[in-house]
């Protein structure tokens, strides 16, 4: 369910936010008109030349988390293209956000193809979220927490949409495993930084084992 202090404007399948009567505006990471060339930056550049990762290595392992999640109420805070579609099961009710109409765009058709029935895509800042409080079990946000200004806020308002003992699932770049010493784009904060700030706000953390370049995955589960 939406807050009722926005409304929302659907043109050609995206969700767009207006609130005091004005459209909420953004400026994507990406321009919109270069959101083509996004899976193949992501594939050929980023994950090799910048993380020093294997993509198939980051997609099986999202995949064995996603696995068993089924009729389940996901959030994903920057769909970017929807490179959830390889694994996320299609019988979840999906929202996305994300700041990029261009991305999302792509993302509508990857999940029409895979079979998901029920799913939205806002553009929206992950700052502020146009959801009402405790709506979903479960949210996943990929390599995009280094993009976020205000992480803080951004913590603060998935507490408020997820459910008590709901599960947040996360990947991020982290410093101390950038053994390429290339310069990744956004703020990056250490493990230790994330969980502090996550722990401040409610979340039980837990880092899994799983080394893949400089990206660091973790679950958070909001305890209170
Ligand atoms: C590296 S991409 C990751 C996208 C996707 N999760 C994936 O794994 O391919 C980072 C994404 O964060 C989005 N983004 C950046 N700042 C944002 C914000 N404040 N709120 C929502 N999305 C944001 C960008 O538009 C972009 O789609």
């Amino acid at each position: 369910m939406i807050k009722n202090t926005i409304q929302v404007m659907k043109t050609k399948h995206i969700n767009y936010l207006r609130e005091d009567g004005q459209k909420i505006k953004h400026k994507p990471w990406l321009g919109d008109l270069f959101s083509f060339l996004y899976d193949s930056i992501m594939t050929r550049s980023i994950f090799p030349k910048k993380f020093g990762a294997s993509i198939k290595e980051h997609t099986r392992f999202l995949e064995n988390e996603c696995i068993d999640i089924h009729n389940r109420r996901v959030l994903e805070l920057a769909t970017g293209s929807g490179s959830i579609t390889e694994v996320l099961p299609c019988d979840n009710t999906y929202r996305g956000i994300d700041i990029s109409e261009g991305l999302l765009r792509i993302a509508y058709r990857k999940f029409l193809l895979q079979g998901f029935e029920d799913f939205e895509l806002f553009v929206c800042d992950a700052e502020a979220l146009p959801f009402e409080d405790d709506q979903f079990d479960l949210c996943i946000c990929n390599l995009s927490l280094n993009f976020f200004n205000n992480l803080d806020r951004v913590v603060k308002e998935l507490k408020r949409v997820i459910i008590p003992e709901g599960v947040f699932i996360c990947s991020v770049p982290v410093p101390e495993r950038n053994t390429k010493d290339s310069e990744i784009r956004g703020h990056l904060l250490s493990e230790s930084e994330l969980r502090t700030l996550f722990e401040q706000n409610g979340f039980s953390i837990s880092s899994y084992d799983f080394v893949n370049g400089a990206i660091l995955y973790f679950k958070g589960i909001k305890i209170d």
